[in-house]
């Protein structure tokens, strides 16, 4: 049989505290990524604790930017290249950078500093589905797949 299998892919997206301290902005972003026909297939608000914070940047343990915490917004996004399409819409870490060389990303637009970046991206797939399920243990990452590969 001739299947019209379309590449799926979630990726998690973090809208931090910068961002979810103003309504409009965070309505702004969500417009920005729907423009880029990414799907928001899941978001919810999130206010977690050092511990957590701690287990999620594990990698960035003991560095002065970890311990900023305030309520911010998870996002499960998809589309067919979801991890690298969001990555590219946010740009590169440091806003300072990408003022300079990617100034339509949203870290040139909305970052505050190269510390206050303002969002953040799974980088991997294996990332993503671990952060997807940090955020989202109910969700199982198979059926959202399948859900949109039977819409698709
Ligand atoms: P990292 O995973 O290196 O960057 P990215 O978010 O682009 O994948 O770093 C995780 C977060 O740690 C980053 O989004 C913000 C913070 N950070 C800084 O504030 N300054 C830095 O120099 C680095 C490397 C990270
Ligand atoms: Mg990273």
């Amino acid at each position: 049989p001739i299947t019209h299998a379309v590449k799926r892919q979630l990726t998690l997206a973090l809208l931090k505290p910068d961002i979810c301290a103003s309504q409009k902005l965070q309505v702004r972003v969500h417009e920005a990524i729907e423009a880029q026909n990414i799907k928001i297939v899941s978001q919810r608000p999130v206010l977690w604790t050092k511990e957590e914070a701690g287990a999620f940047y594990a990698e960035h343990k003991g560095k002065f930017f970890y311990d900023r915490l305030g309520p911010f917004q998870a996002l499960v996004l998809s589309s067919p290249d979801a991890i690298k399409e969001w990555r590219a819409l946010i740009g590169p870490t440091h806003p300072c950078r990408a003022r300079i060389h990617q100034p339509t990303t949203l870290r040139a637009l909305y970052g505050l500093s190269d510390t206050r970046n303002s969002f953040h991206g799974s980088d991997s797939d294996e990332t993503a589905k671990n952060e997807i399920a940090f955020f989202f243990p109910e969700l199982s990452i198979d059926n959202l797949l399948k859900v949109q590969d039977s819409q698709a």
